[in-house]
């Protein structure tokens, strides 16, 4: 079973949908509960089969061994403190990127810790964090009738949660490359703000495919 806290939102959903699609449970989180059953219906429209649930994103929290932080980075702290007690020992995905647009160009925010998903380590030092999808547009977890032509980097300082979220990525044809330990997850915010800026050129959704030579 896995949780999306902020499932309602764009890449929540999308993640979601794709999961249920691969024959996961979910459950869709959300502050509101009227919201999470919104998204779950959508789930079951064009997945009759899903196994989809609703909750507030506590108990969403609360149900499942996964949870993903699908949330804009200035909310997280927020909403970190209060799941804070359902988060003991379970993994947490963090697919949070700390950025804005100032003038048209996407830029990096500061974050005290490093990068988004050291932060939420801070926060919640009792779960597994690992960050982990953030490179990868909402609109390509959404289009389930097309096979995801992304790699995704997955970072932690946990290998046996990396383990769990490496084999959830190719549960959704997703490849999962090994980026080490969460410190390195700084690298992949800055990855994924290059990445927005090149979109606003092109229109398309750019992604990251790591071919090794050699190998
Ligand atoms: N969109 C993408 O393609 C994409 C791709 C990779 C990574 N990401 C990252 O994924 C995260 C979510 O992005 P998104 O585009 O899905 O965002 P979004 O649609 O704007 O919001 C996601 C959800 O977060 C919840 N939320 C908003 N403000 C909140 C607050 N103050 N406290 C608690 N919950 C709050 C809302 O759920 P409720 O109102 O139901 O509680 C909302 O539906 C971001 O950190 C983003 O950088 C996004």
């Amino acid at each position: 079973m896995i949780s999306f806290i902020g499932g309602t939102g764009k890449l929540g959903f999308g993640l979601a949908m794709r999961f249920a699609n691969a024959g996961e449970e979910v459950i869709i989180g959300s502050r509101k509960l009227d919201k999470a059953n919104g998204a779950a219906e959508r789930i079951l429209e064009k997945i009759p089969d899903a196994r989809v649930r609703a909750l507030e994103n506590r108990e969403a929290a609360e149900e499942s061994g996964i949870v993903f932080l699908a949330v804009p980075y200035p909310a997280q702290g927020d909403i970190l403190r209060a799941i804070s007690e359902a988060l003991h020992g379970k993994v947490l995905v963090s697919v949070v990127n700390p950025f804005k647009c100032v003038n048209g160009e996407f830029v990096k925010l500061n974050v005290a810790h490093g990068s988004a998903a050291e932060e939420a380590q801070a926060f919640v030092p009792h779960a597994k964090v690992v960050s982990a999808f953030k490179n990868i547009s909402h609109e390509v977890f959404t289009r389930i009738e097309e096979p995801i032509r992304c790699d995704t980097i997955v970072c932690s300082d946990h290998e046996d949660a990396k383990k769990v979220v490496m084999d959830l990525a190719e549960k959704i044809g997703v490849k999962p490359i090994d980026g080490g330990p969460l410190r390195i997850s700084r690298y992949l915010d800055a990855v994924t703000i290059l990445l927005l800026n090149v979109n606003k050129r092109y229109g398309g959704n750019a992604c990251l495919k790591i071919e090794f030579y050699d190998l």
